[in-house]
C-alpha cells in the first residue's frame, strides 16, 4: 500500500455534499469535473518542499508568471479503479512518475522526486476516495503538473515551480463502443527531432488544436499526425498512440522515435500481446502501407490506446483526398480483447500477473 503521509491533508471546510457529488459523478464530461482537493509541492531554493493536500482552490498567480508566456510546463496523466472489494488502486504509476521526470529534464525543470509523485498521488486519492466511481468503464483520472511560476518574461528556466495534482472522476474519453472516425493531417505536424514530441508537456497539445479542430469540421473524432520530415510516417493520434492489426494476425506500431510519446498504455498493450504469443513489432509504418492496406484487407484493424481513451476501436480513415472503412467500421476482436484483458486486470477482475497496480 502507498503511503501519502508526505503530503499531510488540509481538510476542504466546505466539501461537496454527497447529493451535489453523486450528481457530479452521474455521466461526467471527460475532465470537467474536479473532487474536493489537490495535491500541492513547491521548489524554490533548489528543493521541494511545502507539501500537502489542500482544498481545491484557484491558483493565484503574478501576470508574468513564466508558465503563462513560454509554457515551461509538464504533466502527467493516470487513473484510480475501485475494485469490487471496494479497495482502490493505481494503474503503473510509477511509470508515470519517471515519465514525468524524463519530461521536465527536456523542459529544463527540476525532477520531481518518484517518491514524492506517488505520495503526491495516494494522498490525494485517500483524501478524496469517496470520488472514485463504481461504475465499470469508470475510474478518477489523476493530473499531476509541473509549471514555472517565476515572475520574469526572460525565456530562461524559472527558479520557483508548482507541483499541483488534481482528480476528476471520468467515463470513456471518445465515445461508446463505435469506431471513431480519424483526420490524417496533412501540412500540420506535432513534433520533429529534437524538439519536445517524446515529452508530455502542453505545447504539444496546444500545436495540435488547429488539426484537431480541421479534424472535427470534417467529422472525424481524433487527428492522426505523420512525421514532420517525410510527411509519410504515421506517428501519434492527438492524445494516444496507434495500433496496427494486420490480416496475418501481426501487430505494428509506430517505434518510438522520439517524436512519440511513451504511453503506458502503448506499453501495457504491447505487453499483453505479447503474452498471448502476438508480439508487437514497433517499426516505421507508413500512411501509404495504411491506406493500401485499409482499402484491399491487408489491414483488418486500427485501434487508439492511451490512459483517458483505454483501447478505442478506430472505424473510418479520412483526409483531403481520401475516406476509408476500417474492416466493417466497428471495434475489431484483436482490440476488444486487449481492452478487456487490459481493464480486467486494472478493475481487478483478473490476477495482476506483472504486478502494475499500487494499492492507495
Ligand atoms: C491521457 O490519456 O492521460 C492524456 O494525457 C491524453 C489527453 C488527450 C487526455
Amino acid at each position: 500500500t502507498l503511503s501519502g503521509d508526505a503530503f499531510p491533508l488540509t481538510p476542504n471546510p466546505h466539501p461537496a455534499t454527497d447529493t451535489e457529488r453523486a450528481a457530479l459523478m452521474t455521466d461526467p464530461v471527460f475532465g470537467k469535473v474536479f473532487t474536493d482537493h489537490m495535491a500541492r509541492a513547491t521548489w524554490s531554493g533548489g528543493s521541494w518542499g511545502d507539501r500537502g493536500v489542500v482544498p481545491l482552490e484557484p491558483i493565484p498567480m503574478h501576470p508574468g508568471a513564466a508558465v503563462l508566456h513560454y509554457s515551461q510546463q509538464v504533466f502527467e496523466g493516470l487513473k484510480a479503479y475501485r475494485h469490487a472489494d471496494g479497495s482502490i488502486h493505481l494503474f503503473r504509476p510509477t511509470m508515470n512518475a519517471e515519465r514525468m521526470i524524463d519530461s521536465a529534464y527536456r523542459l529544463a525543470m527540476p525532477p520531481l522526486p518518484v517518491d514524492d509523485f506517488l505520495a503526491a498521488c495516494a494522498a490525494l486519492v485517500q483524501a478524496d476516495q469517496r470520488w472514485v466511481p463504481e461504475a465499470d468503464g469508470a475510474a478518477l483520472y489523476l493530473r499531476p503538473y509541473l509549471m514555472a511560476t517565476e515572475t520574469s518574461l526572460l525565456v530562461q528556466p524559472s527558479d520557483t515551480y508548482d507541483l499541483v495534482v488534481t482528480a476528476s472522476p471520468v467515463g470513456a474519453y471518445m465515445g461508446g463502443g463505435g469506431g471513431v472516425s480519424i483526420w490524417v493531417s496533412r501540412g500540420y505536424h506535432r513534433a520533429n527531432d529534437g524538439g519536445t514530441g517524446e515529452a508530455k508537456t502542453g505545447g504539444n497539445y496546444a500545436a495540435s488544436m488547429l488539426p484537431q479542430q480541421q479534424a472535427k469540421e470534417n467529422g472525424c473524432g481524433q487527428v492522426l499526425f505523420l512525421d514532420a520530415k517525410e510527411d509519410r510516417y504515421v506517428e501519434e493520434l492527438g492524445g494516444m498512440n496507434l495500433m496496427v492489426v494486420l490480416g496475418d494476425g501481426s501487430v505494428a506500431t509506430p517505434r518510438l522515435s522520439g517524436t512519440i510519446l511513451p504511453g503506458i498504455t502503448r506499453d501495457s498493450v504491447m505487453t499483453l500481446l505479447a503474452d498471448a504469443g502476438r508480439p508487437v513489432r514497433e517499426r516505421d509504418i507508413e500512411i501509404d502501407e495504411i491506406r493500401e492496406g485499409v482499402a484491399s484487407g491487408a489491414i483488418v484493424e486500427l485501434f487508439a490506446v492511451g490512459t483517458a481513451a483505454v483501447v478505442t476501436p478506430i472505424g473510418e480513415l479520412r483526409s483531403d483526398d481520401f475516406a476509408l472503412t476500417v474492416g466493417d467500421g466497428k471495434a475489431g476482436p484483436v482490440g476488444s480483447w486487449v481492452k478487456k484483458e487490459l481493464t480486467d486486470i486494472q478493475y481487478g477482475r483478473t490476477a495482476d500477473d506483472h504486478g502494475w497496480l499500487i494499492r492507495v
